[in-house]
């Protein structure tokens, strides 16, 4: 079988050492390809969205790129009556649809012959009887040593259950030497003392090493290169602080409606969804001290100290800004309210658009206010931290010279149009002089060759090399809902959330909130 070979790592390149300060620095060599050792990954909900969409094709774009070894398998756990050939075309149906890069024949051959479904409800013991000799028939026939993760793509009610029947099994147990890891989809909880049950729950099973918590965003390269923007450079740091940033701004706006989502979303509601994870993170490393090292000690040592430092205003009325969208157009598309759409109570007040003003209690962010806002069905799909100075104390120009002068501004474009953007002030060619903002940009795209992994790719590969610094701790989480939980107590006293319309950059209240503070959204 010409299976793919996976590159070989080559001895370590000799650190030469930096008369500097390098928090990238680390023993191994970081460009050589990490590649997962003998083990298997085992899904439930494997034919959930979340799988088939990016789970299943992560995994078989990780094995095309030669990071999984040859002794792989891949196991799905579900409902239906399907034998180990029909779950193996449904895999090969969603990589086909959805996977990264091409499809490729052998990899295919070698990925498929480590690919097993087991049958069977969460709370039925005897398909984790059958799912644990899987497991051990998968160690004789591929060689994955006894080494097994456990991806938990399943709605947190049924964490419980499959956590209980993991230790039950014997499954959460590994053999001399080998490892058994778990997997956690967010949402972790719906507010804090959720999230401590939940967390008692799983860590009753597995020791706190071995969980995963995925929160997709720290997979995107782009939030990686936050921590390259900030910490490689000398141009960046000095500025980055209340001396001379005016605010920040952390926009996740998609133009998507929830979908077939209802059942999850109704309920949830926008902030829950992504402030409480993905837009506290990017908080966190955009505000962060520079850490020692990479290390994920040191990581969630930096992130901990300045999430412990958020301040929630005692002003919620005037620092935060619910909208619900109503119908409309996107681009060209007549689209339905979120009343309208399928399975969501007519008289829900579930938010699909959220801002809110944070303010930092440290020396480096005091005044420095971080508005954080996210919105369904808005004007387009962007996620961008953009982090806005201060006006210069002086412009030694007539007045009319610097109408059209912004403030500057650092852009992190997270997605779609992954890179950097710097704002600032240029003079308009001519006799006269007149000052304008411009645009200096760096295109992941135009400025590298290999294209950006998906977040997923990145993070699959991490839990099966034990590797944590991208995966949120259980104080982390905590912490951020001890930032939320305030704010959805004061936002559940509330009616029905402003409507604004599909299509549109949400409700009229969040432009409000900035203006009232002499400041606007930017429009990405
Ligand atoms: C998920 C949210 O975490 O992130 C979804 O639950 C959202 O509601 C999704 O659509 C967006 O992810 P991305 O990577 O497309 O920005």
């Amino acid at each position: 079988m010409a299976e793919p070979k996976p590159a070989q790592p080559q001895a370590s390149a000799q650190q030469a050492s930096t008369p500097w300060h390098n928090p990238l620095r680390d023993s191994r060599d970081l460009r050589l390809p990490r590649i997962a050792g003998p083990c298997s990954l085992v899904i439930f909900g494997v034919t959930g969205d979340l799988s088939k969409k990016k789970l299943l094709p992560a995994v078989y774009d990780l094995a095309n790129r030669g990071l999984l070894p040859v002794n792989f398998g891949l196991v799905g756990f579900g409902r239906r009556d399907w034998t180990n050939e029909q779950f193996a075309a449904f895999v090969e149906e969603n990589v086909r649809a959805h996977s990264r890069t091409p499809f490729n024949e052998a990899t295919w051959k070698f990925l498929s012959g480590g690919i097993r479904f087991v049958q069977g409800t969460f709370d039925d013991p005897a398909a984790f009887q059958r799912l644990s000799q899987t497991v051990s028939e998968l160690d004789s026939e591929r060689g994955t040593q006894g080494n097994h993760a456990f991806y938990m793509s399943v709605p947190p009610r049924a964490f419980p259950t499959v956590s209980k029947m993991l230790r039950d099994s014997g499954l959460s147990h590994s053999q001399s030497g080998a490892w058994r890891r778990v997997i956690i989809e967010k949402p972790f909880g719906h507010d804090l003392q959720s999230a401590k049950e939940l967390d008692r729950v799983v860590s009753d099973v597995f020791d706190p090493g071995s969980v995963f918590r995925i929160d997709h965003y720290l997979g995107k390269e782009t939030v990686q290169n936050l921590l390259a923007l900030r910490f490689a450079n000398m141009m960046f740091e000095p500025i980055w602080n209340a001396n001379y940033v005016d605010h920040v701004q952390i926009t996740m706006a998609e133009d998507i409606g929830i979908g077939g989502r209802a059942g999850y979303y109704d309920g949830i509601g926008a902030a829950r969804d992504v402030i409480q994870n993905h837009l506290l993170q990017l908080l966190a490393l955009t505000a962060m001290e520079e850490p020692v090292s990479f290390s994920a000690a040191d990581l969630t040592a930096e992130k901990t100290k300045v999430l412990s430092a958020v301040r929630v205003p005692h002003d919620l009325a005037h620092t935060t800004a619910r909208g619900q969208y109503a119908a409309g157009w996107q681009g060209s598309e007549k689209v339905i309210g979120y009343l309208d759409e399928k399975g969501i109570d007519p008289n829900s007040r579930t938010e699909t658009y959220a801002a809110i003003r944070l303010d930092i209690d440290t020396r480096r962010w005091a005044g420095v206010p971080f508005y954080l806002r996210t919105g369904k069905r808005l004007g387009k799909r962007v996620t961008e931290i953009a982090v806005v100075f201060k006006r210069a104390p002086h412009l030694p120009f007539e007045q009319t010279a610097t109408r059209e002068l912004g403030q500057n501004a650092v852009v992190i474009r997270v997605q779609p149009d992954e890179g950097i953007t710097l704002r600032f002030g240029a003079k308009v060619p001519g006799t006269a002089m007149e000052v304008r903002d411009v645009s200096m940009d760096f295109n992941y795209g135009s400025s590298f060759t290999e294209a950006s992994p998906e977040a997923y790719e990145r993070l699959i590969l991490d839990v099966l090399l034990g590797d944590p610094p991208l995966f949120p701790t259980t104080r982390e989480v905590e912490l951020s809902w001890e930032i939320l939980d305030p704010i959805e107590q004061y936002w559940a006293t509330l009616g029905q959330p402003q409507p604004y319309r599909a299509g549109t950059w949400g409700p009229k209240e969040a432009d409000e909130m900035l203006a009232r503070e002499g400041r606007m959204w930017r429009m990405p």
